[in-house]
Parts: C-alpha cells; sequence; structure tokens
C-alpha cells in the first residue's frame, strides 16, 4: 500500500508563480478519472468474484487511485482557487460510468482483462513520470513523482496475476496483442476526453467527443520525450508476452515517438 495521502505532501513549497497553465488543465483532467477508481475496484472486484485474493489487492489498488485524485486536486485548487472540484467530479460521473453491472470481463477472459490493466498503468505510469520532469512547481513536481512510483507498482501487481492467468487460459499471442492494442486505441475514447471537458470547459459549453480528446491530446502529447516511449511500449510488450527488449521493440519505438510528435504538431492550430 502507498505510505502517503495528500497530507504527507509539504505544501509550503506551492509556489503560484511557476504553475503553467497547460498543465493545470490535463491535471483537473487526470483528478477526475483518479478519482473515479472506485468505480473501477467494484467492476474488478465483480469480474474476479470467486478471487478473493485479487479482489481485496484491487480494492486497495482502487483506493490508491483515489488518492492521487485527492492530491491532484488539492493542488489543482491550490492552483486556481476558482476551481470546483466537487462540481466538475458530480459533472465527469453524470456523463461517463465504468459498467457497473459485469459479472465477466469486457475484454473477454480475465488474462485479458489483466493485459488491459497493465496498458492503463503503463500509460499512467509514463504519464505522471512526463507531467513530473515538465513540471517546475516543486509541489505538483513531489505529487506527480510519487503517483508514478505508484502507477509502476500497480503494473507489476496486474502483472504478477496476469501471468498467473495466462498460465490457466492460455490465451494465444495473436489474441494478447490484439487486447493490448485494443486498450491503446481506446485511449483516444470518452473517458480522458471527457474528464477533460468536465474538469475545464465552461458551464454552458457542450461536449463533442471529437473537439474534447483533440484539445486533450494536444496538450497532453507534448510531454512525452522519447525514454517514455521507449520504456512504455517496452511494458506493453513484456505484458503482451513479446520481448520487452528485442528487434521489434528496438525498431517500433522509435516510429512510435514520431508519430507522436507528428499527432500532437498537428492538433495543437485546432486546439489554440
Ligand atoms: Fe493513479
Ligand atoms: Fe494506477
Amino acid at each position: 500500500m502507498a505510505d502517503w495521502t495528500s497530507d504527507t505532501i509539504d505544501w509550503s513549497r506551492f509556489d503560484p508563480g511557476l504553475v503553467a497553465p497547460e498543465l493545470l488543465r490535463v491535471v483537473k483532467a487526470a483528478a477526475l478519472v483518479e478519482y473515479n477508481g472506485r468505480d473501477y475496484g467494484a467492476y474488478l472486484a465483480a469480474v474476479f468474484a470467486d478471487d478473493p485474493a485479487f479482489a481485496a489487492a484491487a480494492a486497495r489498488w482502487a483506493e490508491e487511485e483515489v488518492r492521487h485524485g485527492e492530491a491532484l486536486a488539492r493542488w489543482a485548487q491550490r492552483a486556481d482557487p476558482d476551481w470546483d472540484f466537487a462540481a466538475a467530479a458530480a459533472r465527469f460521473t453524470a456523463g461517463f460510468r465504468v459498467p457497473q453491472d459485469a459479472t465477466a470481463s469486457v475484454r473477454g477472459s480475465r488474462t485479458g482483462e489483466l493485459i488491459a490493466r497493465c496498458v492503463v498503468e503503463t500509460g499512467t505510469s509514463s504519464y505522471y513520470s512526463a507531467l513530473a520532469e515538465s513540471a517546475a512547481e516543486p509541489v505538483l513536481r513531489e505529487i506527480c513523482r510519487r503517483i508514478a512510483a505508484d502507477e509502476f507498482r500497480h503494473y507489476k501487481l496486474f502483472y504478477d496475476h496476469l501471468r498467473r492467468y495466462q498460465q490457466q487460459e492460455r490465451i494465444s499471442p495473436v489474441g494478447r496483442a490484439r487486447i493490448g492494442l485494443a486498450r491503446i486505441i481506446e485511449a483516444g475514447d470518452d473517458e480522458l476526453a471527457y474528464a477533460f471537458f468536465a474538469a475545464n470547459a465552461p458551464a454552458a459549453a457542450r461536449y463533442r467527443r471529437k473537439d474534447w480528446s483533440r484539445a486533450y491530446a494536444a496538450l497532453a502529447y507534448r510531454f512525452y520525450r522519447p525514454h517514455h516511449v521507449e520504456r512504455g511500449i517496452a511494458m506493453v510488450f513484456k505484458a503482451i508476452g513479446l520481448p520487452a527488449n528485442g528487434w521489434l521493440h528496438r525498431n517500433l519505438w522509435p516510429l512510435a515517438y514520431r508519430f507522436l510528435v507528428w499527432r500532437a504538431r498537428r492538433l495543437v492550430p485546432e486546439a489554440a
């Protein structure tokens, strides 16, 4: 269990002069997604109902995600005292819900569910590493560093259980790759775009997924550096059973990084 909460953070170091507006916008969105962690915890408890050890680990995991949300929200409210976190969180959950009535994984198998969880933790560990390295504001830097460390640990938690289930279910290499890829593509779906909208849009604004997912990606992609992409792709490869540092990884990650830079450049003028 993570040994920190937002009270562990030394808030006296907060420097409002070093708050970057674009980081503030993505941090507000991240706070909403993290704070929603209990919904995922309930979903995982239902999917793994007859595996109490995993269900208990998933419940602890969900509480850690909620704490991430609390720390990020506290920072965002320091940086922008007019921001109403409770109202934004209510707006987010009114428009986006994790399936609450599932009894089996939406990925088709438990191995598949755990691959998807590993992909998500790969995304969050890379993202908070990138935010920590981009942030000039010392408190945000510390929060993102602590969260990134938790997200790497979460990846390991899901990966350990993934190995166990893969031995029982024996999903084919193609099947595993397909699940991993599907979850990566889903990152462009509603959850992040809607969180970005709920956290930042004026009250009268209407949600259009295409606009808000572009606006979010235009901001978020620019924080990544080559080493984040290199490590992130190695982690996804490991989760789907491919060699993490083999030929394919060496050749794929620079292309993925170039794609990200190209996408970020293309998105910026429309989002501005
Ligand atoms: Fe988190
Ligand atoms: Fe996590």
